[in-house]
């Protein structure tokens, strides 16, 4: 069994079967020794750019006890501070009530409680009495604290450890495989939150891997069946389908539907899906997917369809000012669909559309979390909806969404069981699972996957 296996050290073990304890999922012990071992010492992704477009913008990201204030503190910079004002420890920017976080507009920071006032760039500029201190609050006292912010793929990121590595050490290799992808050229097209009823990385770990597609989501089937990998990637990890033979310019995430007439079930597929994710695709894709059966004639071969399919949604949306990057299929293929950013983001890019996934807990209990999912997509020039954060009961989720929600509540209580001996992902196409729980384990000092 796996508490009497060897413990996994290696990334390259980990392309043998492994038990992962349960523990990191379940134990209240766990769960409080993460804020010190791991959420102050990862980089976090805090918001997008363009939440924050405008000088003296701002938006908040709370992670357990902390909470950190992100601002656009002149046109070109962004800053973070920690959410405290240093006279008697008040929170400087409340989180309105019901609200994931705070956002708005401010020409400086004043706390409510003694009216010590801040400018964009955290320094003091008003303390009523400040005589009274006999000259002490000098050298920053009366500052706010800094926290380590940059930026990378349209996203904010923050690290609460002064002696973090660069963010963009840190990201490696995933953002320089993601960067033809021009992420940060996108905008959100819905934005939700929930708080639920399981841990953070039992929710993560629903979308880490496409094993669970067939079962799970067996609707999707009916559409073709890929066989998807797992794969460690240092501190990361990425998933990705094995590309069908023949069809390498789909070799991503945009699949042609299997079947007798694939003009038809790549319309069915491309229908499906925007109506039960609402992600994956775009409007501009599913259109043209509607046409195919009176632009091609009947009995074109998959790959044709695929290739026709793709050029002219990429042909439509350049004529309205929507110019998807071009990828080379070998990236493609190496690049996957998703890529799991340690320790609470995933990001399932493509050229035109994304969908990302980030989960946070919910105070110390290890049987909550706060679970995230946005979907972007490229827009016209200054033609992205205006989106944020909204709060969704889980019955009002798409339905593919609520699939997952029915296994993340079922694998949290499952795993409290006293006869659950650990999970047993699989090696090739949960690796990603494994791979978290190697790494967790270097921030956590406990919880290595084992052999057996
Ligand atoms: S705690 Fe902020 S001014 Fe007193
Ligand atoms: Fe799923």
């Amino acid at each position: 069994m796996g508490e009497t296996g060897k413990i996994v050290t290696a990334a390259e073990d980990l392309v043998a079967p492994v038990n992962v304890p349960a523990q990191a999922y379940i134990s209240p012990d766990y769960a409080r020794a993460e804020r010190d071992r791991l959420w102050r010492k990862v980089w976090l992704q805090a918001g997008r750019l363009e939440d924050i477009p405008e000088v003296g913008n701002y938006i908040t990201y709370d992670i357990l006890d902390d909470s950190v204030i992100v601002v656009r503190s002149s046109p070109s910079e962004i800053r973070a501070f920690h959410n405290v004002c240093p006279h008697r420890g008040r929170r400087l920017i409340d989180i309105p009530p019901g609200k994931r976080s705070a956002r708005g507009t401010r020409p400086n920071f004043v706390c409510g409680y003694h009216g010590w006032t801040f400018d964009l760039e955290g320094t003091n500029t008003y303390i009523e009495h400040q005589e009274d201190w006999q000259g002490r609050l000098c050298d920053g006292l009366a500052d706010l604290g800094k926290v380590k912010v940059d930026t990378w793929g349209g996203w904010i990121w923050i690290n609460l450890d002064p002696e973090a590595m660069p963010l963009a050490e840190y990201l490696h290799p995933a953002a320089e495989m993601l960067e033809p992808y021009q992420l940060h050229n996108m905008r959100p097209r819905w934005r939700k939150w929930v708080v639920f009823e399981c841990n953070w990385k039992v929710a993560m770990e629903a979308f880490f891997e496409t094993y669970h597609v067939s079962t799970t989501h067996s609707e999707f089937m009916e559409f073709g069946q890929f066989r998807g990998w797992a794969r460690n990637q240092g501190l990361h990890s990425n998933i990705g389908y094995d590309a069908p033979a023949g069809q390498e310019e789909d070799s991503g995430k945009l699949r042609i539907g299997a079947g007798e007439d694939p003009r038809l079930t790549t319309a069915e597929m491309q229908n499906f899906t925007w109506e039960n994710a609402n992600t994956n695709t775009t409007m501009t894709l599913v259109s043209v997917a509607n046409r195919l059966k009176d632009e091609l004639p009947e009995g074109t071969p998959a790959a044709e369809v695929s290739a026709y399919w793709l050029k002219t949604a990429r042909e439509e949306d350049a004529a309205r000012g929507v110019v998807w990057p071009t990828v080379d299929p070998r990236h493609t293929a190496k690049a996957g669909t998703a890529w799991q950013i340690f320790p609470n983001f995933q990001i399932g890019h493509a050229v035109n559309n994304m969908l990302c996934y980030q989960a946070r807990p919910f105070g110390a209990d290890p049987d909550k979390c706060i679970f995230e999912a946005a979907v972007y997509e490229l827009y016209p020039e200054s033609e992205a909806p205006e989106t944020d954060w909204e709060y969704t009961e889980p019955q009002d989720w798409p339905p593919v969404l609520q699939q997952d929600f029915a296994n993340m509540a079922a694998v949290q209580q499952g795993m409290k069981n006293v006869g659950f001996r650990g999970a047993q992902p699989n090696p090739y196409a949960e690796r990603s699972v494994a791979s978290f729980h190697l790494n967790l384990a270097r921030f956590m000092g406990i919880g290595n996957p084992t052999t057996y």
